[in-house]
């Protein structure tokens, strides 16, 4: 019996506001960059991650998705739905961007690896349904 390799997926969808601000810039150089983007605005965010791993014959399943999902309430919904991402300890000291939104939740969810049940393999971060960012962990992003 083979056990094919397949990758399994839960969304959750938050709303949040932030500014694109760089305070090691000066208030200029913010707006030439960013431009209205500087300014506090809210987005209504989907966060999906990914696991992959080899299917169990015996659920027909690779993981329990109610695991991911529990742990995706409570690092990503509970802590940042309706907050000023700005404020929030773990994403404080970067711009806040999709990009940079994928990694700090990669490492979120990977402090929780032992309860996913499958290896974490993709966080993607949809700032509008057009325009997202994903993030496979530091080992196949390392340049
Ligand atoms: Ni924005």
């Amino acid at each position: 019996m083979d056990h094919p390799i397949l990758t399994i997926t839960h969304g959750v969808q938050f709303s949040a506001a932030h500014r694109m601000n760089n305070s090691r810039l000066s208030p200029e150089r913010n707006l030439e960059i960013f431009g209205p983007c500087n300014r506090i605005h809210g987005h209504n965010y989907r966060v999906e991650a990914s696991l992959r791993g080899p299917l169990d014959p015996e659920t027909g399943m690779v993981a329990n998705l109610v695991d991911l999902m529990r742990v995706m309430k409570e690092e990503i919904f509970e802590q940042l739905d309706h907050q000023l991402l700005d404020e929030i300890p773990w994403l404080k000291d970067t711009v806040i961007s999709a990009e940079t939104l994928a990694i700090a939740i990669w490492k979120k969810l990977a402090n929780r690896q032992d309860e996913l049940g499958a290896a974490l393999d993709l966080v993607r971060v949809y700032e509008t349904e057009a325009d997202s960012a994903e993030y496979r962990g530091p080992a196949s992003n390392d340049f």
